[in-house]
This record gives structure tokens, sequence and C-alpha cells, in this order.
């Protein structure tokens, strides 16, 4: 069955290579960049390689929360529903660190943007019967730091993305609890896949782009997964697994989105 499928940073690595499986199969994707520009060459290069016309695009800069809004806006503008959101997009090295509110650039992008366009964005989930949310989470976790997220204590760009990914991995699971009408899955989609996101931060990678994007194609459309809403998938081990701890403590998550309510007035 045709789905409506928006996938966040599908202007290049895993994102654009699920948005070219799905585009073949002749559902309708939305794809998402910060950079119009870029974003119109990957939506050429995606319908010339699914010969599907139909796919829609739009721009927006998630390092900032007003982007954020304006970005559901223009949505919302235009779709009336969506059955699956990748939230994928995401970032490790940065040019600038922080954001305008002080924040850790990884922190915003990869975890505040994804919170707040998916809660603006619920409306438009809640016109399927099927709806699906795909996070991007990775193998790097580590205990949050707030004192570092808000820039008052250093710590390496390796722990603030790790801080990142469990940040959108614990609110995954929260949010998994609260909309119990929808699957939410965390997943870790490979170590060090070959895009630009691991080439620049390491120089190197372990596995081709595509085990990434296949798990993502899986994760989004089969079946089998919708048993496991509020569930952290490792690709690097090819099956459902436990998260950091912290995912799984109450009194940790109930700070997170608190703290995150607080940043974004919601
Ligand atoms: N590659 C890995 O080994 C690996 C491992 C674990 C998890 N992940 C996660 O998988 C996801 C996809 O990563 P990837 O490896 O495919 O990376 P990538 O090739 O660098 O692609 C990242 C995408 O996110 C977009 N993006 C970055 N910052 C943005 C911003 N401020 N606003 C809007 N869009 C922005 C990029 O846009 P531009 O094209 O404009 O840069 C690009 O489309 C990420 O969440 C990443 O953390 C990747």
């Amino acid at each position: 069955m045709k789905k409506y499928i928006l996938i966040t940073g599908s202007t290049d690595g895993i994102g654009k290579l699920l948005a070219i499986k799905l585009a073949i199969e002749g559902h309708q994707v939305y794809i998402h960049g910060r950079n119009q520009d870029k974003v119109t060459k990957a939506m050429d290069e995606i319908k010339a390689k699914s010969r599907n016309e139909t796919i829609g695009a739009f721009v927006g800069d998630l390092s900032d929360m007003n982007a954020v809004r304006q970005l559901a806006q223009d949505i919302k503008a235009k779709v009336s529903q969506i059955d699956i959101l990748v939230n994928n997009a995401g970032v490790f090295m940065s040019g600038s660190q922080q954001s305008a509110n002080g924040c850790d650039m990884r922190f915003v992008v990869n975890y505040l943007a994804p919170y707040l366009l998916t809660h603006e964005l619920l409306p438009l989930m809640n016109q399927s019967r099927d709806a699906r949310i795909i996070n991007l989470s990775s193998a790097a976790q580590s205990e949050l730091s707030y004192e570092a997220i808000m820039g008052r204590q250093h710590t390496s760009v390796n722990a603030l993305y790790a801080q990142s990914k469990l940040a959108l991995t614990m609110w995954s699971f929260y949010l998994a609890q609260q909309k119990k009408d929808m699957i939410v899955i965390a997943v870790n989609p490979g170590s060090l896949l070959n895009t630009k996101m691991a080439n620049e931060a390491y120089g190197q990678y372990w596995s081709p782009a595509e085990k990434g994007a296949d798990i993502l194609y899986d994760l989004t459309i089969a079946e089998k997964h919708k048993k496991h809403s509020g569930e952290y998938f490792d690709n690097d081990s090819g099956r459902y697994a436990r998260a950091h701890s912290d995912a799984y403590n109450n009194d940790a998550i109930r700070k997170l989105i608190d703290f995150t309510n607080n940043l974004i007035s919601i």
C-alpha cells in the first residue's frame, strides 16, 4: 500500500539512499535538507533513479528552532497525512559548536529538532491508521551532562554526539509510551557507514552506506517491526538490543523531557 513518508536529512547519506528505495516502490516520499540547491539536486537524482515524479521536498535548517517551526508549517500547508516519519538528519562535526540558544549543536540538530518537529507534525501522523516514527540513534550513547550540553563544561565532540543520541533514544521510548497508537523505534543503522558523516568524523568507514539504508527500509515498511514500539534496533548485531541504561530510567527521562519542554517552550 502506498505510504506517505517524510525523511529528514535526505540530501545525502543513508537518508537519500532510503528515499530512492522507497520512491522506486511508488511511495509518496517527501525529502528534506537545509540547503535549497542540494535539496533540488537530490530531488532530481531521486526522481531519475526511481522514475517516480511525485517526490516532494522541504527546506529547513534543524539547528534553528524557529526554522524547525517554519518547516513544520510548510509541511502542514502541503501535506495532509504522514504515515512514516524518519528522523534521520544528524550532525557530528559542526562548523559552529553551539546554536543560538547556547546549546551544543549536536544536541540541537540530533535531538531537539526531531523532538520539536515530531511534536508539530503529530496532527498529520494522527491522520494515519498505521503511523511509524523511526529515530536515528547510534551505538554511541552516553549519560547526559546538562552542563556540557549548555556549553558550561568542556566535553569532547564524541561525548556530545553520544549524549545527543542517548537523548533521542530516551525520548523515543518515552514517546512510545505516550503514543500507544503509533510505532516508535530507535535504531543504530550500523557503525561507521560510508557516508559524509563517518568520513568527516573518522576519515574511514567499516561498512557500505547501503547497510544503513537497508535496515531503515525494513524498519519503515516491514510488518514484523510493529510489535517493537519503544525498542532499540542495533544494526551492528542485526537485532533488537538493550540501549544505554538511562533509556529505561524514568527519573532521567522525566528530567530530559522537562529540560526539553522548557528549552523550546511547549
Ligand atoms: N554514518 C554512520 O556511521 C552512522 C552511524 C550511526 C548513526 N548514524 C546516524 O544516521 C543519520 C544519517 O547519517 P549519515 O551517515 O547518512 O550522514 P550524512 O551523510 O552526513 O547525512 C546527514 C544528513 O543530515 C542533514 N543535516 C545535517 N545537519 C542538518 C541541519 N542543521 N539541518 C538540516 N539537515 C541537516 C545533511 O544535510 P547536508 O547534506 O546539507 O549536510 C544530510 O542530508 C544521522 O542521524 C547519524 O547520526 C550514522
